[in-house]
């Protein structure tokens, strides 16, 4: 199997590692969270200049970790959809000079199909087909992994992504960015049943989910609370808000794995990094005979060694890009051969 450097920048954290198919030898994130802090969410154009100013130290560092050298690698992965284009941008251009420099085959990756391999990194004998419940800053989708490259989503948020909802309204309680991390602790010690939240109906398809009703009601809750209360009971708000948003995406889950008759769930994106989820979904698939792989913390947050994964098995099936592939701010899994020669 080959050796692959890969590349993320295509949002907040710069990124490398070297994986040889499904075994990682090394892994850096450089996060750029503390740099975005002060503004209340990332700032593409700040992040474009950090991507630039860190990658090459990065990538070094990847390298020297795997005690490896440029010349050992025998293809580079790198993140070119979706996400912010300036900061994609930066990562495709350091893998491109990479690949030509030293004649390596370049192999452009969705960052969609990295999540999903986050899983098969946490359990390298899974095997397709499974389920994956994708949940991130962008995106809330249930996606059916038929074999490796083939994927369909089956269900979609229809309004806010689920880690938008969790920062969104971890600033109506003045918690910070990024907020999901902050709701989740702060859940630890509150009462969920506390207040009654909406599910968020919605008629589109049985798999599709909706957290803006959720996030209203949200609003108008701490609303009403300040006018009466000298303190928000703010442990309680949020153990409320994470029970419901968990029980949703519990339910959605396991209705699709049922409906398609999967044995195996992934879940993958930042919003996995939440203890509740993690939790109540590992229950609940044990209680119907489905196996749930909930990969490491270092995992579900962006990271390149989940590209690098993808990349590996892309090479390995002769999908090589051109050149002059390019970057896209939207890009469905379903069409990700566009991005193979
Ligand atoms: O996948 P990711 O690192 O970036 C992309 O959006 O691609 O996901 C970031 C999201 C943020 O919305 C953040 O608040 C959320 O993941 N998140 C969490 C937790 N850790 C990160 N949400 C809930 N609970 C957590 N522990
Ligand atoms: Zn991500």
């Amino acid at each position: 199997m080959p050796i692959i450097l890969a590349i993320e920048t295509s949002c907040d954290e710069t990124a490398a590692a070297i994986v040889i198919n499904r075994h990682v030898l090394s892994s850096i994130v450089a996060s750029q969270i503390e740099i975005h802090r002060p503004f209340g969410g990332v700032v593409p154009e700040v992040a474009s200049r950090q991507h630039v100013s860190v990658i090459q130290d990065v990538v070094a560092q990847a390298l020297a970790q795997a005690q490896l050298t440029i010349h050992q690698v025998e293809g580079i992965g790198v993140t070119c959809a979706p996400g912010l284009v300036g900061a994609l941008l930066v990562g495709l251009m350091a893998a491109k000079t990479l690949a030509l420099v030293h004649d390596k085959p370049l192999i452009g990756v969705h960052h969609l199909e990295g999540h999903l391999f986050s899983g098969f990194l946490t359990d390298p004998q899974l095997q397709p087909p499974c389920l994956c419940l994708l949940v991130s800053g962008g995106h809330t989708s249930l996606v059916h992994i038929k074999a490796l490259g083939a994927y369909e989503t089956l269900g979609q948020t229809q309004d806010d992504a689920v880690g938008e909802a969790f920062d969104k309204v971890a600033r109506l309680m003045d918690l910070g960015y990024p907020g999901g991390p902050a709701i989740d602790r702060l859940a630890q010690q509150g009462d969920p049943d506390r207040f009654a939240l909406p599910q968020g109906t919605v008629s589109s398809g049985p798999y599709d989910t909706s957290f803006s009703g959720i996030k209203t009601a949200m609003l108008r809750l701490i609303q009403k609370l300040r006018q009466t209360e000298v303190e928000l009971p703010l442990a309680d708000l949020a153990a409320s808000f994470q029970q419901t948003v968990t029980q949703v995406l519990t339910a959605k889950t396991l209705l699709c794995a049922q409906d398609l008759g999967l044995k195996s769930v992934i879940v993958a994106g930042g919003v996995s990094a939440n203890r509740e989820l993690r939790s109540r979904l590992t229950e609940a698939g044990q209680q119907a005979g489905i196996r749930v792989i909930v990969p490491p913390l270092s995992l579900c947050t962006d990271n390149a060694a989940m590209i690098g994964a993808a990349a590996s098995a892309h090479l390995d099936r002769g999908e090589i890009s051109s050149l002059s592939l390019g970057v896209h701010s939207r890009l469905s899994l379903e069409t990700i051969e566009t991005l193979y020669e």
